[in-house]
């Protein structure tokens, strides 16, 4: 069992075997996946060596919503540099449930455990120039925008930080 996150409306819980199928949906869903290079093109068995994979790294949550109860998309921090206390900040919902407020509700969660309780001090995340929403959100919970560096794979993505005073100073504002 890991670390299970709750909020107002979510609880963000470790990703498990059992929700193959609807990882299986989401990860396959060619609007998710648009500004994600991602093949969507996969198969059950692949999703499962998936999450078997990420399962690896105890930073993969699930978003649920509480009532009903309902898997509603992913958030992960990964590519994590335990030299540093860095990491990457990965997310996506469901198309039925954007447009809410469910994924800032569920970043400011994870920013909050990332810094307060897994030794975390700097947060990137890593969005195609044309991925509005995600800019948006990005913007709407404090982060900034990386000024001067770049992804030197894929030139269409920007670069955001947030580090833990950041954060902090970001809460005390609101
Ligand atoms: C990126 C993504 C997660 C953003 O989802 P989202 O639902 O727009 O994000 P938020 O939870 O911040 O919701 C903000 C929207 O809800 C609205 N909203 C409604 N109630 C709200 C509330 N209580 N609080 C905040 N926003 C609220 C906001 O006005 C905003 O709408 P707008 O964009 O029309 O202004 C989503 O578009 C997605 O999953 N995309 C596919 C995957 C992807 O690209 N991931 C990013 C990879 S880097």
């Amino acid at each position: 069992m890991g670390t299970k996150i709750s909020t107002d409306k979510l609880i963000l819980k470790p990703v498990e075997l059992s929700d193959l199928q609807n990882m299986y949906y989401l990860r396959t869903n060619p609007q998710v996946a648009k500004y994600i290079e991602r093949d969507v093109n996969k198969n059950l068995e692949e999703i499962k060596q998936f999450i078997e994979l990420v399962r690896k790294n105890n930073f993969y949550f699930t978003i649920n919503t509480i009532a009903p109860s309902e898997f509603i998309g992913t958030i992960t921090l990964w590519n994590i540099d335990r030299s540093t206390n860095y990491a990457e900040i990965g997310y996506e919902l469901l198309p039925q449930f954007q447009g809410k407020g469910l994924m800032s509700e569920a970043v400011k969660a994870i920013l909050d455990y990332a810094f307060n309780e897994a030794g975390f001090e700097y947060i990137e995340a890593y969005t195609h120039r044309e991925n509005i929403t995600s800019k948006k959100l990005l913007e709407r919970v404090g982060f900034k925008l990386v000024v001067g560096k770049i992804d030197e794979d894929n030139s269409d993505i920007i670069i955001y930080g947030i580090n833990k005073i950041e954060k902090e100073g970001s809460i005390d504002h609101e």
